[in-house]
């Protein structure tokens, strides 16, 4: 069995910076057209010189291994209260792509993410104005398993106060997002891979893996299966966005691990086989590209990845540039491959 997929995008994408930046950008341009890129850098990125000195960065990060590589990098501001003048600089930025909310504290780099809302609502109301989306972390302070359900009343309030703000919840995790989801046509959501595949269970119910620990952590069973059925049954507003968070070996494997799923250069692989063991196939370019597409009017470069039904062996780990980072399935064999890209 063969799918070939047109211009496939991963909605949430962490690249990180420097020598981290240069082993991690290559291989997602190796086999997506385009990402959104997350800002929480240290310190985030802030103003429109920084991201566009870091959308630079990520050019030649990819460049220098593939100059041919057609590779549409998304860019996003980290948070903050931006003037009117700050968003619609942003707004006529080629490579910018949105804003990224992070409650203060919630998750990797984000200490310096929003502790008052209602200092936030003139930049909402602007970025409602000039149509340039709200990507959200949409997690709460409290119990780590209700972090989640506890954030869906502010959701639903900043869908129903800001009407015409495209608001994007990211990496949903719950079967009660998909509901809310389907209140409010301004919001959308992405999926990562690892919560279509994992639950709490796998990550600390018997031995604990680190490797398999994020934020927001894998919840239940019958959540995963509702995030199943949303991304296979090709629901428009539901979009695949990875994840993917590099961290160094060392910061995974040891006491204090860090939050991340590294999936980058296995994701569609593991998609194609999640999709084709669900007879779901036929939906796989909805939700790894044309939901995207048409959700944002993005026209990203054309690019074929065609992808077989024959095993591939993961890595123990991707090295480079003196990092070394663990993928899921390290060492392991997973059943689908990419064959070619062009
Ligand atoms: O697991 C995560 N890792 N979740 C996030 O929200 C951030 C990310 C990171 O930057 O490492
Ligand atoms: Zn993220």
């Amino acid at each position: 069995m063969e799918i070939t997929l047109k211009a496939p995008l991963d909605m949430h994408l962490h690249l990180r910076d420097g020598d981290m930046l240069r082993l991690t950008a290559p291989l997602s341009a190796a086999h997506f057209a385009g990402a959104v890129v997350m800002p929480n850098l240290v310190p985030p990125v802030k103003g429109i010189a920084s991201l566009g000195a870091y959308a630079e960065r990520v050019r030649t990060a990819i460049e220098e291994v593939d100059g041919n590589c057609a590779f549409a990098h998304y860019m996003t501001l980290f948070f903050r209260p931006y003037s009117e003048e700050e968003l619609a600089a942003a707004r006529e930025t080629e490579v910018f792509f949105g804003i990224k909310l992070y409650p203060a504290g919630v998750t990797t780099n984000s200490a310096g993410g929003l502790v008052d809302w209602s200092a936030a609502e003139p930049t909402l109301k602007c970025m409602e104005e000039l149509g340039i989306p709200l990507l959200v972390h949409g997690e709460s302070h409290g119990f780590v398993m209700d972090r989640e359900a506890e954030f869906l009343p502010i959701y639903r309030r900043l869908a129903e106060h800001y009407p015409k703000l495209s608001i994007c919840m990211e990496h949903i995790t719950t079967a009660g997002a998909l509901r809310l989801l389907e209140e409010h046509e301004n919001l959308c959501a992405t999926i990562t891979l690892h919560h279509l595949l994992l639950t709490l269970d796998d990550v600390v119910g018997g031995s604990m893996r680190p490797h398999l620990f994020c934020k927001p952590i894998a919840k239940r069973e019958e959540d995963r299966e509702a995030l199943l059925e949303a991304a296979l049954s090709g629901n428009p507003r539901v979009m695949f966005g990875s994840d993917s968070a590099p961290h160094p070996r060392e910061a995974k494997e040891c006491c204090g691990c860090a939050a991340g799923v590294f999936t980058a250069p296995i994701a569609l692989p593991c998609l194609a086989a999640l999709f084709a063991k669900h007879d779901a196939l036929g939906r796989l370019q909805a939700f790894v590209s044309d939901n995207a597409c048409r959700r944002y009017g993005l026209t990203p470069p054309q690019k074929e990845i065609t992808l077989r039904d024959e095993p591939m062996h993961v890595p123990a780990s991707y090295r480079g540039y003196g990092q070394t980072v663990v993928p899921l399935y390290a060492g392991e064999e997973i059943p689908w491959r990419v064959v070619k890209d062009r």
